[in-house]
């Protein structure tokens, strides 16, 4: 291993002066530095640090969802990763065990005990990487070899209990889940996914929402609509969901772990978590945000009665483009046969009903 790459993440002018001194005073290794958690996510994408040091309250992001984001775009789970903090609460400390994080440090450290816990932090980068699971980037097909190998009733079992833990969240998300898998699959196959592949899907994208059980009833179920902070507290359904499901062995739910991170994502890249654009959005999520939506807009929701068919398509079309991608909204289109058939059989409607019964 050449010099240590040290990289620090904070908006504190001062503090990063401070840091940066101590760490060349004590030969530790070469620092990089970012005062915008933004700057530090595009930087880091192509080059990851042996060590992040990075600081709790900054604009944007704060460590911990920074943190997660970095995951999400390569930067391996292993780098050890020290939180720093001006004023560190209980809630604060176990966001961080739980998001890997193996150094918490308070803002008020002397000089020394920063350089030896970062020296330890440093040695454990040095250590040579132990077997890990998959990433949880890995495409469909590497997942698919992965299965091969592993047992896949055990995992079904977990992963239906999941969609359906998911769906006791919200009332919404019951037959929702089901059909929108239905849905993501359908499209998948007019992409030209194979059968397996179609069925991973299928069996992954209940988990788009499990995030919701780590959000408070008052604002899941919130009847009016949510302020600001509230919309904040949501859109972490998505990392929540992303940190419950990656690093696991099995291929559902490491597919589950992208889908659930990527399907607000929009293909312009206005969406959430991480504002992701165009083909840089797993494909997976972008199936998976369309078949979502068109799911919510032509079912009855508490704010809404359900759409036509053909208005929601309409709408989609529309969105093409800006929310979703041309490529996912085309093979939509041409799927429309096959989606109206399994909106029928959940609606019981028997002019639709298809002649036997839908593959789970
Ligand atoms: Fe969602």
């Amino acid at each position: 291993m050449g010099r240590t790459q040290i990289c620090i993440v904070d908006d504190n002018a001062t503090w990063l002066a401070r840091l940066g001194r101590l760490i060349e005073e004590a030969d530790l290794g070469d620092v990089v530095s970012y005062r915008h958690p933004l700057e530090a996510l595009t930087s880091l994408r192509d080059r990851h640090p042996d060590v992040l040091l990075v600081d709790y309250l900054m604009p944007g992001m704060n460590g911990i969802e920074l943190l997660t984001a970095l995951h999400a775009t390569g930067v391996p789970a292993r780098t050890p990763v020290a939180l720093v903090a001006a004023s560190l609460t209980e809630p604060i400390k176990l966001q961080a065990w739980q998001a890997g994080v193996m150094e918490v440090l308070p803002k008020s450290i002397t000089g020394q005990e920063m350089a030896l816990r970062l020296r330890n932090l440093i040695r454990m980068a040095a250590l040579p990487p132990a077997a890990e699971p998959a990433a949880g980037s890995a495409s469909v097909r590497d997942l698919l070899a992965l299965g091969a190998e592993r047992g896949g009733d055990v995992q079904r079992s977990t992963v239906d209990i999941l969609g359906r833990l998911a769906a006791l969240r919200d009332e919404n998300t019951g037959k929702h889940t089901e059909r929108m898998a239905r849905y993501a699959r359908a499209i998948a196959a007019t992409l030209g996914w194979s059968t397996a592949q179609c069925q991973l899907l299928r069996e992954a994208a209940p988990l788009h929402d499990l995030g919701k059980i780590g959000i408070p009833d008052s604002v899941l179920g919130k009847a009016g609509a949510l302020s600001r902070e509230e919309w904040d507290v949501m859109r972490r359904h998505t990392t929540i969901g992303y940190e419950l499901l990656r690093d696991q062995a099995s291929p559902i739910l490491q597919l589950g772990a992208e889908i659930a991170l990527s399907h607000h994502e929009r293909w312009d890249g206005t969406g959430y978590p991480l504002g992701l654009r165009g083909a840089d959005i797993p494909l997976s999520g972008r199936i998976v945000a369309l078949a979502d939506v068109f799911d919510a807009l032509t079912t009855v929701r508490p704010y809404k009665p359900a759409w036509l068919v053909e208005q929601a398509v309409e709408q989609i079309v529309q969105d093409s483009g800006t929310h979703f991608d041309p490529d996912v909204v085309s093979a939509f289109t041409s799927s429309l046969n096959r989606l109206h058939t399994i909106k029928a059989h959940y609606d019981g409607d028997e002019a639709f009903a298809p002649l036997v019964p839908l593959p789970n």
